[in-house]
């Protein structure tokens, strides 16, 4: 028998499980070191397709790619060992139909060894999220803003207000009752959040919805305050590290100019000589 104790990772099963109980921890990550920093504390680590934006320097989300996805999916999956992985479907590889969504959720298993996969939409994707779970592919959701819809929701603004939130809820309803383990509700007030998470019977993950979600996500660059160019409203920073960086490249450039650096201790000298 071996002495060590393995790590076992979350499942979707654990998530799901967690309805009702202590917060989920979630947050994305898209690089092996960050996703080991993320692990360390997380329940669920999401391979976001924010990666366009937040690391590839894209204006939305819509330019990104299976294969982008996947190549972050595997270096995320080097450095997760107890999180669940989700990793996002990319626009234009799943609104098709099922088929479509089936051959390429499950590449992107295959590929990146995820233990799921998240997709936008509510009501329109049901179809398409039963067709995935029963067929081996937990599927989390993600209702309310959906970005990658940016262009017909008209921007990036509060979705279910007014009238609107039971639109909102009917989302968030049927892709419950489609069978995902789990919904994003992104962009909701606050009380329609709580009304969701009241009534569906899968975990919601809040992000810029209420702290009465089963969990809460967000993008690991805005909350560390790496990527700093804006700070949408939900957004808490918990550090400042585009300010730490910017200081320290200045430093290294003033040394480096200076002839400061490399010091008597950054070379190496021949002792033979
Ligand atoms: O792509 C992403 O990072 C996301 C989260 C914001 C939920 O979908």
């Amino acid at each position: 028998m071996s002495s060590h104790q393995e790590i076992r990772a979350l499942t979707p099963g654990d998530i799901r499980a967690r309805k009702g109980g202590d917060p989920l921890v979630c947050l994305t990550a898209y690089t092996t070191p960050v996703a080991q920093l993320a692990d360390a504390e997380c329940d669920l680590v999401l391979v976001g397709d924010s990666v366009g934006m937040v690391l590839h320097g894209l204006p939305t989300t819509l330019g990104v790619t299976m294969e982008m996805m996947i190549l972050h999916g595997q270096a995320v999956a080097r450095g997760v060992k107890r999180a669940l992985m989700v990793v996002d479907m990319p626009f234009a590889s799943y609104e098709e139909g099922p088929t479509q969504a089936y051959r390429n959720a499950a590449r992107l298993m295959a590929e990146t060894g995820c233990g799921a996969v998240k997709l936008e939409g509510g009501q329109h994707m049901a179809e398409t999220i039963h067709f995935l779970t029963q067929r081996g592919i937990p599927v989390m959701g993600h209702v309310g803003l959906t970005p990658q819809s940016v262009n017909t929701l008209g921007g990036y603004r509060v979705q279910g207000k007014g009238a609107d939130a039971t639109r909102v809820m009917h989302d968030a309803q049927a892709v419950a009752q489609a069978g995902a383990f789990s919904v994003v509700l992104e962009k909701v007030p606050a009380r329609l959040a709580d009304e969701i998470t009241a009534t569906i019977d899968v975990p919601t993950v809040g992000i810029g919805a209420s702290a009465g979600c089963d969990g809460q996500i967000l993008v690991i660059d805005d909350m560390l305050g790496l990527f700093d160019a804006f700070k949408p409203k939900f957004v808490k920073r918990y550090a400042a590290l585009a300010d730490d960086a910017r200081a320290a490249i200045a430093a290294y450039a003033e040394e480096v100019r200076a002839r400061r650096f490399p010091a008597a201790e950054h070379i190496f000298e021949d002792q033979s000589k």
